[in-house]
């Protein structure tokens, strides 16, 4: 049985620039699909697949989310006066216990990889896992990260997430190199940073979800720039399945949602809103009529 996966990273130093002007003082991550910010979604995964340590590599101008998971008393103590118990449960979820919560600076947003190798000293010596809050993942069941846990149980080393993409898009994607096929796991014999379509090794697309054994650290400690001149986790992860061969990727069960970019995010705030029961109607007799319209 491999080692439990406790700590979760979550990089959250990106710059967001695909949202400009919003994200100019808003960080991405503290968007909200519906009534609930991206982060939110990412630590409510978190907390489903059994994390109970979050790191989180911040930046500048990312204190509004440090902000979020703090008590707000003022607003807890008016929701009890005017009796607003559903409101006040959602708002005492978002309280994370003192020192269940770790933040941590990337001094210049370097890339992903870098962003990664800025927690090492509060990971040490365990399995981590990366969730990056741009991707969302809707399941009717278990959470993605849960999933992968239990692949991660079962083959231990180091685990990506990953889903098919057909055509040219594969291209914005790290890639999959497959050795073989077991099911829902593919072990890889190698990943590439967005390819050229033509070139790309499958079409099995990494998102933003990994289980990382404490040796990415010492992997990303020379590493060097890669495609879009930034640290990249894919190149890391890479020569892990070349030189150790530990390297598996998990199709989980679910939808995933590209909340980096202006439609994903548009796609999955009419998803979310659809799913939730008190717009379901009034959303679904909206759409038809614009759908009726264009
Ligand atoms: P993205 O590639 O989406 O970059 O990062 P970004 O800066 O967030 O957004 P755009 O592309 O400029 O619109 C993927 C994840 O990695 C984090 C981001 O915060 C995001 O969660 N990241 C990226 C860092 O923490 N540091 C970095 O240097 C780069």
């Amino acid at each position: 049985m491999a080692q439990k996966v406790q700590k979760a990273i979550f990089p959250v130093a990106g710059l967001g620039t695909r949202f400009l002007p919003a994200t100019k003082s808003i960080p991405k991550e503290i968007m909200t699909l519906v009534d609930r910010p991206l982060i939110q979604y990412a630590i409510d995964e978190a907390r489903d697949a059994g994390i109970d340590e979050f790191i989180f590599v911040t930046a500048r101008g990312k204190t509004s989310l440090e902000d979020y998971f703090d008590n707000a008393p003022d607003l807890e103590n008016r929701l009890k006066q005017d009796g607003k118990d559903k409101l006040l449960d959602a708002l005492i979820q978002t309280n994370m216990d003192s020192g269940a919560i770790a933040y941590i600076r990337q001094k210049e947003a370097l890339g992903l990889g870098h962003a990664v190798w800025c927690a090492r000293r509060l990971v040490a010596n365990q399995p981590v896992a990366v969730i990056l809050t741009d991707d969302i993942i809707q399941t009717d069941g278990k959470s993605g990260l849960a999933q992968m846990i239990e692949a991660h149980n079962e083959v231990g080393g180091n685990i990506v997430a990953a889903m098919e993409v057909e055509g040219p898009a594969i291209s914005s994607y790290g890639v999959i190199d497959p050795e073989s096929q077991n099911g829902s796991i593919i072990k890889a014999k190698g990943l590439v940073e967005k390819p050229d379509a033509k070139d790309a090794p499958s079409n099995f697309a990494v998102i933003g979800r990994y289980i990382l054994e404490p040796e990415i650290f010492t992997v990303l400690e020379g590493a060097k720039k890669g495609a879009g001149g930034e640290i990249q986790l894919t190149d890391a992860i890479d020569h892990l399945a070349r030189t150790k061969g530990n390297v598996h990727g998990y199709c989980f069960k679910g939808t995933r949602y590209d909340c980096g970019s202006k439609s994903g995010y548009l796609e999955a705030t009419i998803a979310h809103g659809l799913l939730n029961p008190e717009l379901r109607d009034e959303l679904t007799a909206y759409i038809k009529k614009i759908a009726a319209e264009i």
